[in-house]
C-alpha cells in the first residue's frame, strides 16, 4: 500500500508589491475573494484530496494567516450566542487540519521556501499549492495528480497550456507526449522570453513532489532573478528520475495580479451560492451601459 499524500507546503512569504497599497501591512495571501481570503481557497481544495497537515511558509507582516486558520473563541461564543449556526459552521470548517508555519527569513524564492519545510515533510511526498492560482472549486487537478504520483511513483507538477504572449510569466516545459493529458519531462525553463521556450505547456502552481528534492536543493545556485528556483531543481531531478506534467483544461483563475485578482472575484461571485444572483442582475446592468459608451 503506498503511502498517501497528506501534507501540503504554501509558500506564503512574497511582498505582495503587485498589490501595494494593499498590502504594505497585510499579506496578499489574505486579500478576499469574494468572503474568503486568497489561501483558503488552496486550503480547501487540498482538504477535498486528504491532506491534513499544512505547512505555511511566512515572513513578515504575515501573522493574520495563522489568526485566521486559528480557533476564535470569542468570536465562537458569540455566533453560539446569537444562534448564528450556519456562519458558526464555516467559520469552524477547517478546524481539524493542522498548521504550521516556518519563516522563511530572506525571500530567496521558491526552491528556498520549500526547502525550510524540510524537518516537518521528512521523508514524504508531499503537495505545492501557489495560492496565486486558484483552481476552480469544481475541478479535481490535485487530486488527479495525485493519482497520478500514485500510479507512477515519481513527482508531477501541473500544466496549462498559455498564449505565446504570456509565456515569460512561466517556468515552461520540453516534454514528450505519454498519453492524452500527460507528459514526460525532457527539460525546464524558468520565465524564458518567447523564442526561448521550448512549448507553451507552463507550469502553473500545483506540484507533488518526492522527498528527494530537498537533497536538489543543498546543491543548487540561484538562477533566474538571482533566486533559487524550483523549475531549476526540477532540471536536476530528471537527471536520476522521471518527472511527468499533467495538461490542466479546467477552470483556473491567476489571482496574483491586479486585473487577475478582480476577474477571479468576478467569476468566483458568480458561483457563489450567496450572492450570484444579484451579483449577476449587476453584472448584466453594467455590461449593458458599457456597450452603450
Ligand atoms: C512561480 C514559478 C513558475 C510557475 C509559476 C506559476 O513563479 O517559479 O515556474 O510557472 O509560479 O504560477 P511566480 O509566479 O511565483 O513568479
Amino acid at each position: 500500500m503506498k503511502k498517501k499524500i497528506v501534507k501540503a507546503i504554501l509558500p506564503a512569504a512574497g511582498l505582495g508589491t503587485r498589490f501595494l497599497p494593499a498590502t504594505k501591512a497585510s499579506p496578499k495571501e489574505m486579500l478576499p475573494i469574494v468572503d474568503k481570503p486568497m489561501i483558503q481557497y488552496a486550503i480547501e481544495e487540498s482538504e477535498k484530496c486528504g491532506i491534513e497537515q499544512f505547512i505555511i511558509i511566512t515572513g513578515k507582516n504575515k501573522r493574520s494567516i495563522e489568526d485566521h486558520f486559528d480557533s476564535a473563541f470569542e468570536l465562537e461564543e458569540n455566533l453560539k450566542q446569537k444562534g448564528k449556526k450556519k456562519l458558526l459552521n464555516e467559520i469552524n470548517s477547517l478546524k481539524h487540519l493542522d498548521f504550521a508555519y516556518i519563516r522563511q527569513g530572506k525571500a530567496l524564492g521558491l526552491a528556498h521556501a520549500i526547502m525550510r519545510a524540510r524537518p516537518f515533510v521528512k521523508d514524504e511526498s508531499f503537495a505545492v499549492l501557489l495560492s496565486d492560482d486558484i483552481i476552480d472549486p469544481d475541478e479535481s487537478l490535485l487530486q488527479d495528480m495525485m493519482n497520478i504520483y500514485y500510479d507512477y511513483e515519481c513527482p508531477v507538477i501541473a500544466l496549462e497550456r498559455v498564449p505565446r504572449a504570456e509565456i515569460h510569466r512561466y517556468g515552461v516545459i520540453d516534454g514528450a507526449r505519454e498519453s492524452d493529458k500527460l507528459y514526460r519531462i525532457n527539460g525546464l525553463v524558468e520565465k524564458p522570453d518567447t523564442e526561448g521556450a521550448p512549448s507553451d505547456l507552463a507550469i502553473i502552481g500545483r506540484y507533488i513532489l518526492t522527498p528527494d528534492i530537498f537533497d536538489v536543493f543543498e546543491d543548487m545556485s540561484p538562477g533566474k532573478g538571482g533566486e533559487y528556483q524550483l523549475t531549476d531543481a526540477l532540471n536536476m531531478i530528471i537527471q536520476h528520475r522521471p518527472l511527468y506534467g499533467y495538461v490542466f483544461e479546467g477552470k483556473r483563475y491567476d489571482a496574483g495580479d491586479k486585473l487577475g485578482f478582480l476577474k477571479a472575484t468576478v467569476e468566483l461571485a458568480l458561483k457563489s451560492d450567496h450572492i450570484s444572483e444579484g451579483f449577476r442582475e449587476f453584472i448584466i446592468d453594467i455590461s449593458k451601459k458599457l456597450m452603450k459608451d
